[in-house]
């Protein structure tokens, strides 16, 4: 049967083999057969602070990763949260069927806002809300993440269930499923086996961009932290080698083989040979997306009119349901 489908992602520059591998990749997978809506998610990224010529190009720029990771403009609805204003409207709804108790359970805030928590914006402690609000509006049946978005998803089932229970509407917000990959869907930070791959990460080493060049993608793979025992001998060894087991990850979400299949592979090799392997298999993999993307930023104008178009279709769905929305609630309809 064919699923509806609804993910977004932050412009906030920087995406990286995490997201790609976590997230966008599926993406691509999910295209085929389903009905696919896949958001640029600013008014997500100003929940901390940015500079409004680069939150701009950032949008525009993953709108090009995703056309260079392979999704289809014509397939999917491609388009970016702000210009269709039902998000934000039905976010505001959302936040008063949601409960403090709830989003105070939220981990990602507390990560986040660290130890200066007083100094966090509003809008980063309702940010999941707003995701819920994303997702809701459009009846999504499916939501491919991370596995670092899973208790963001759980909170969303759990909004969905109260707003019907609340206005005893059973089955007129979807319940979502999510759809996060068993293995594979926390890439880690090259640096720290124990800490996600991130965009926010100061050490540009810790992360591979998908816009870094081949000589970027050597050096930093080369400079990845391992251990120094020699390589696992199976899975049990594997899992308590956090370093090690991020990187037969990655060489295992690009190669489609199982770890089983890789731990013989590198058996009684040192960890360089990985590293060869590895850096071949991402230069393979992922530079001709960065050169993808490169050249589509160069069509400024066509990737505003794929933005477009998505916006207009985005917007006709989510008015409709919208204005269902404000009938349940009871708001009069005046205009
Ligand atoms: P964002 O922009 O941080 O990340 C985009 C997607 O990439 C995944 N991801 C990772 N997966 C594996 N390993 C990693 N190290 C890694 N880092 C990031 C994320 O899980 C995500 O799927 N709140 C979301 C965006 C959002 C959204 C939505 C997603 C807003 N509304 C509605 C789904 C549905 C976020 O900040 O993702």
């Amino acid at each position: 049967m064919k699923k509806k489908i609804f993910s977004g992602v932050q412009p906030s520059g920087n995406l990286h083999l995490g997201n790609y591998l976590g997230a966008i990749k599926n993406f691509v997978n999910l295209q085929n057969g389903n009905d696919c809506i896949y958001c640029v998610v600013d008014l997500h990224a100003i929940t901390s602070k940015q500079d409004p010529k680069l939150l701009n190009l950032n949008s525009i720029e993953t709108v090009a990763t995703f056309l260079a990771s392979g999704l289809d403009s014509k397939k999917n609805i491609i388009f970016n949260q702000s210009s269709v204003s039902a998000h934000a409207e039905f976010a505001w709804i959302l936040n008063c069927v949601s409960r403090v108790g709830w989003i105070n359970r939220m981990t990602q805030f507390k990560e986040k806002a660290g130890t200066n928590k007083e100094n966090a914006s509003v809008g980063l402690y309702v940010y999941p809300v707003l995701m819920a609000a994303d997702i809701l509006l459009y009846d999504a049946s499916h939501v491919p993440v991370g596995n670092d978005q899973k208790q963001h998803l759980e909170l969303t089932r759990d909004i969905a269930q109260k707003f019907n229970n609340d206005f005893s509407c059973e089955g007129f917000i979807k319940v979502p499923e999510p759809i996060i990959q068993k293995e594979f869907s926390r890439i880690m930070s090259l640096k720290d086996g124990q800490k996600k791959m991130s965009k926010s990460d100061l050490s540009e080493q810790s992360r591979i961009n998908l816009n870094d060049d081949k000589d970027t993608i050597i050096n930093k793979i080369k400079k990845a932290k391992t251990d120094s025992s020699a390589f696992p001998a199976n899975k049990e060894d594997l899992d308590k080698r956090p370093e090690a087991k991020n990187l037969i990850n990655i060489y295992c979400s690009i190669s489609e083989k199982t770890i089983e299949n890789a731990i013989s592979e590198f058996q009684g090799k040192n960890f360089s040979f990985l590293k060869d392997r590895l850096s071949d298999l991402i230069v393979e993999k992922i530079c001709p997306i960065g050169n993808e993307i490169r050249k589509l930023l160069k069509d400024k104008e066509y990737l505003l009119n794929v933005l477009k178009e998505g916006n207009q279709r985005a917007n006709a769905i989510a008015q409709i349901k919208l204005r269902k929305i404000y009938d349940k609630i009871g708001f009069l309809n005046l205009i």
